[in-house]
């Protein structure tokens, strides 16, 4: 067979630097199950579903079939003049099993193309409503919605931003809560309750005749996987109430059972006015997102046949007939055979299993999540939490080691986040826990190697 990374220079890929990629690419051939195979025939446990995706593991025969028989069936139509059967059933499955009041939704292909279209939809519903001042969007600095305009504009961190600024005037940050807890020493009800005021502080001195919606994570997953304090989102949903802002959830991670719930709305209790979500809802078979729209919102675009009122947009790949077939097949698997509950199940046992970790090693300070959406925090000194330096990319050394070991997770500058598929055993999520230790035992070893001033204490690989 052709050496396949001798091609590598043909293409780029996501958030990764080309040269670095090409000196040691991944190239994935082959996935069964909960494991993932690479050109060179080496296996890797999939301890982060792709990206999030993966929720049924490789190789689900029903969402297999169900992909082939739309192939064979109708594999396309226009989606501007046309709907088609499998769109039709699976609206009629999500909005059946969405937190209350969800009437309709509208189908896209990607995560940033369903925010993207949430931001509109809250615009365009200020516009009809006769609010047309009110354009502004808000969120959380370090969030992620995605990499297109108004998505990309709505993400907090320079990172992603600054070589592509300046974006479209009105998007707004304002800090999420764990900025606070670190800083000023605050936790549970008393640091939601000082990030939901400054929330309202911003929203009051932007004036909220002016903001059409605030966007956020329910846990903010690039920011380090960032559980919100307890009542915050309730606060927030209240806040956006009171200003008559729509409530944007971006449920892209969250959302088909990540958190151990059907969503995290389920889990927090809040229900936003949009809720958009992609990823696990086709587990990986097929592109496909969306945006679910609360009654009062999706009614303001019905309005008269001769006022001609819609929503002025759309993609071709949108409600695509093969991804919708995906997306029954997948989420119908995901309710039938109970993976909610194994993933709150496995989720709890991953928690657990990494608490015995960070009970014997000093570099891990914060094992934090919900169900099997998880990061692990280091730092150089568990006392004073004080990070590693920057410079030693200790998440990234993690990651690499990992990678060696043969199990794949995603990587931050000083922490590493798992989300093992839904469908992971009880001795799936003993061999992650198991590898996580042998991982980080050969980053601080490496660690200790190139910088042994800041590893020092480290050095006996604790
Ligand atoms: C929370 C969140 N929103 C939106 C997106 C964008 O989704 P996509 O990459 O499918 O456009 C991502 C991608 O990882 C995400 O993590």
């Amino acid at each position: 067979m052709e050496d396949l990374s001798s091609l590598t220079h043909l293409l780029m890929v996501d958030f990764t630097q080309m040269k670095a990629f090409g000196e040691d690419p991944l190239i994935l051939t082959e996935g069964q199950g909960i494991r993932v195979r690479d050109d060179r025939g080496k296996w890797y446990v999939d301890g982060i579903s792709g990206v999030f995706v993966n929720a049924l593991g490789h190789g689900n025969q029903r969402v297999i079939q169900a992909a082939t028989q739309q192939l064979n069936t109708l594999a396309f139509h226009a989606p501007l003049f046309s709907t088609n059967a499998p769109a039709l059933q699976l609206a009629k499955l999500l909005t059946g099993i969405a937190p209350r009041g969800y009437s309709t939704l509208k189908f896209f292909s990607g995560g940033a193309e369903a925010n993207e279209a949430a931001i509109k939809m809250a615009r365009q519903f200020a516009a009809q409503n006769g609010n047309g001042k009110k354009f502004k969007v808000l969120s959380h600095y370090r969030g992620y919605h995605g990499g297109t305009g108004h998505a990309l504009a709505a993400s907090g961190s320079p990172s992603w931003r600054s070589v592509y600024e300046p974006f479209a005037p009105g998007f707004i940050h304002v800090h999420p809560p764990f900025t606070y807890g670190a800083r000023f020493g605050l936790e549970g009800e008393a640091l939601s309750a000082a990030a939901a005021a400054l929330l309202e502080e911003t929203i009051v001195l932007e004036g909220p005749d002016t903001i059409a919606a605030f966007i956020t994570e329910p846990i903010m997953l690039s920011a380090g996987v960032r559980v919100p304090p307890p009542g915050y989102l309730e606060r927030v949903q209240a806040i956006c109430d009171r200003h008559d802002i729509l409530l944007i959830f971006d449920e892209i991670i969250t959302g088909f059972g990540r958190t151990g719930h059907l969503f995290a709305s389920n889990l927090y209790g809040v229900t936003p006015d949009l809720l958009s979500f992609g990823k696990g809802v086709s587990g990986g078979y097929a592109p496909l997102s969306g945006v679910l729209i609360q009654e009062r919102v999706a009614r303001t675009f019905w309005g008269e046949i001769d006022d001609n009122v819609q929503f002025r947009a759309g993609h071709t790949y949108a409600g695509n007939p093969v991804a919708c077939a995906v997306g029954v097949a997948a989420v119908s698997e995901l309710l039938e055979r109970n993976v909610v509950n194994n993933a709150r199940r496995m989720g709890e046992r991953l928690q657990s299993g990494l608490r015995v970790l960070a009970e014997r090693r000093q570099c891990i300070v914060d094992v934090r999540g919900e169900g099997l959406l998880i990061a692990l925090e280091f730092a150089q000194d568990k006392a004073t939490r004080e990070p590693f330096p920057e410079s030693l990319k200790f998440g990234n050394r993690v990651h690499k080691a990992a990678r060696h070991r043969g199990l794949l997770i995603r990587e931050g500058p000083n922490f590493v986040a798992l989300a093992p598929p839904l469908v992971v055993t009880e001795a799936d999520v003993d061999e992650i826990t198991e590898l996580m230790d042998q991982a980080i035992g050969d980053a601080l070893t490496d660690s200790a190697a190139a910088d042994p001033a800041h590893l020092g204490a480290h050095r006996r690989g604790s």
